[in-house]
């Protein structure tokens, strides 16, 4: 694997409903990327380990209440934080999986009395935008099957079904949907076909903003 100065990683995303095994197939991903000796660097949102971090974590355990336009902002800004680190290692020709972004974002809160879809991608507007959306599709029963809900903010089957139609209203071309209802390896095989494919095409392509 030979690779010019100039050439760029890619930003890669992953969403998807709880239960669809984002956070398992992402740290496959970085597993089958460091075998292959491709630079490779995991992000996940929120970011808990910032000082905005912090203040999520404590809304999403329920320790603290927070106004939801407020948490809606502070989500987002837990993004831009990011943002230059996310740039610099891009340029540099590093690859990002990134469990759950913008769309997370936007989806959860437009879940909400209240919120339209419009609002909640202002904040957002003009992040990076990513390459590539593997987005894990799951049916609630299948999801279902593979545990319970814990005890954090958003975790009730009703809010998360109102979450996921609000996901498909946010697909654009650079999405793929995945059929997760399969074994791990079986999906860790198939998504590492798609980024090893991915990751070459985007060499030269700039960053692009995210709806702007
Ligand atoms: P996690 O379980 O992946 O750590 O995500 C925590 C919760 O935060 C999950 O219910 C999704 C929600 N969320 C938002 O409401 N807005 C956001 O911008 C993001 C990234 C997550
Ligand atoms: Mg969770």
């Amino acid at each position: 694997f030979s690779r010019r100065m100039m050439d760029r990683g890619a930003l890669i995303v992953f969403e998807g409903c709880d239960h669809s095994g984002k956070t398992t197939q992402c740290k496959r991903l970085v597993e089958l990327l460091e075998q292959k000796r491709i630079p490779v660097q995991q992000f996940r949102f929120p970011d808990r380990t910032t000082a905005i971090g912090q203040m999520i974590n404590s809304y999403l355990s329920n320790k603290q209440d927070i106004e939801d336009h407020a948490v809606h902002l502070l989500f987002s800004a837990n993004r831009w934080e990011l943002v230059p680190k996310m740039k610099v290692l891009l340029e540099a020709g590093t690859t990002l999986i990134v469990d759950r972004y913008a769309y997370s974002g936007v989806s959860f809160t437009a879940a909400k009395e209240g919120f339209s879809i419009d609002w909640c991608k202002q904040p957002d507007c003009g992040l990076p935008r990513p390459d590539l959306v593997l987005y894990l599709n799951l049916r609630p029963d299948a999801a279902a099957k593979r545990g319970n809900f814990g005890n954090e903010r958003y975790e009730q089957t009703d809010f998360q079904a109102k979450v996921m139609k609000n996901f498909h209203l946010l697909k654009e071309s650079y999405w793929k949907e995945i059929d997760a209802d399969k074994t791990e390896d079986d999906l860790a095989a198939e998504l590492g076909e798609i980024v090893l494919n991915c990751i070459p095409t985007v060499r030269e392509r700039p960053i692009e903003k995210l709806w702007c």
